[in-house]
């Protein structure tokens, strides 16, 4: 007995070397990961925070915002010393999104609505490969929806709906089966809606009007058929009554002012000729 090592012994070494590594996950935080300070440097400086929201976010903290599970970095929530998910909602944050956001090669879940944001979506969120959450709803972000976003395969919700975005909806997007959430309501997209998400086949979620309404110049199912033309109609009808009551207006103010001018040069002739004649 003694000499082979026993499971029991086996188990107690284990379990010395997970409290060792535990320890070290405790004790040293100092293990920071490169990618993500790039990425909360880079996004910190593209964001501009006029109300002084962003709690912690500074350079030391960025240097290392995470201790195992806990985050020290506002809006921030960690998962084995990763940034996990970002949520920064309804801060008043102005500015534009970092490309660099990419670096976060960790997230999950990236929630920016409701802020005041300008500028584009970058397409380098397609290296964000295990992103699930995109909400970037209710911000003022403009240019085109990135079809690279097709290349984050876990996208179960992408949320932009309340921006001023413009162009198509990438039909890619479509390819997105794991999407249950899809909202696009209130841009300025234009073009058809693809049929691959506007009437998804098999037992995809289905996404109705509301995620596409609000779209001045997007068209197809499942809006509702071309309302502007029942609008045309009523507008052709209104340009031609308004153009015949002008026609009539401007006819008869016409036919006013001639009759003036025959009146005045038939007076101007009377008077020559009340001026011809010699008065006696
Ligand atoms: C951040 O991402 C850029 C481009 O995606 C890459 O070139 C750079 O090496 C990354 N930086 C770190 C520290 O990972
Ligand atoms: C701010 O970050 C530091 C580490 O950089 C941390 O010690 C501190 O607890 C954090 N404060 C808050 C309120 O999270
Ligand atoms: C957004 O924040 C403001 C105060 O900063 C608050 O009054 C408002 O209720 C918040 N809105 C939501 C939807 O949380
Ligand atoms: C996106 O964020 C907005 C505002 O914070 C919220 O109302 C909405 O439900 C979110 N979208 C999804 C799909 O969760
Ligand atoms: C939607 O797709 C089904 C078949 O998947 C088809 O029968 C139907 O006509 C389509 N509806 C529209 C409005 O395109
Ligand atoms: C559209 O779908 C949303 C959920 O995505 C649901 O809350 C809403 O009631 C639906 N509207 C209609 C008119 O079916």
């Amino acid at each position: 007995m003694g000499s082979a090592p026993t499971p029991a012994r086996t188990a107690s070494t284990s379990a010395m070397l997970l409290i060792t590594l535990l320890n070290v996950a405790v004790f040293r935080p100092t293990t920071s990961d490169p990618s993500d300070e790039a990425c909360l440097t880079h996004l910190s400086e593209s964001l501009q925070d006029p109300t002084k929201s962003l709690k912690n976010w500074t350079k030391s903290t960025f240097a290392n915002p995470c201790s195992g599970f806990t985050s020290y970095l506002q809006g921030a929530t960690c998962n084995n010393g990763r940034i996990y998910k970002l949520s920064l909602t309804n801060l008043s944050l102005r500015g534009s999104i970092s490309p660099f956001l990419a670096n976060c090669t960790n997230l999950q879940a990236l929630d920016l609505s409701s802020n005041f944001l300008t500028g584009p979506i970058p397409s380098d969120l397609q290296y964000l490969v295990n992103l699930a959450v995109l909400n970037l709803s209710s911000n003022q972000l403009s240019g085109p929806i990135p079809p690279q976003l097709t290349l984050c395969a876990y996208l179960n919700v992408i949320d932009l709906h309340d921006n001023s975005l413009t162009g198509p909806i990438p039909q890619q997007l479509g390819l997105l089966v794991r999407l249950s959430a899809f909202d696009v309501s209130n841009n300025k997209l234009a073009g058809p809606i693809p049929v691959s998400l506007g009437n998804r086949s098999g037992n995809l979620p289905r996404f109705n009007a509301t995620s596409f309404e609000g779209n001045k110049e997007l068209y197809g199912y499942p809006l509702p058929p071309l309302k502007s033309k029942g609008l045309s109609v009523l507008a052709i009808v209104g340009i031609g009554l308004g153009s015949g009551f002008a026609s009539l207006v401007l006819s008869f103010t016409g036919v006013c002012i001639w009759l003036k001018i025959t009146e005045r040069k038939m007076a101007l002739e009377e008077g020559k000729i009340s001026h011809l004649m010699p008065d006696y």
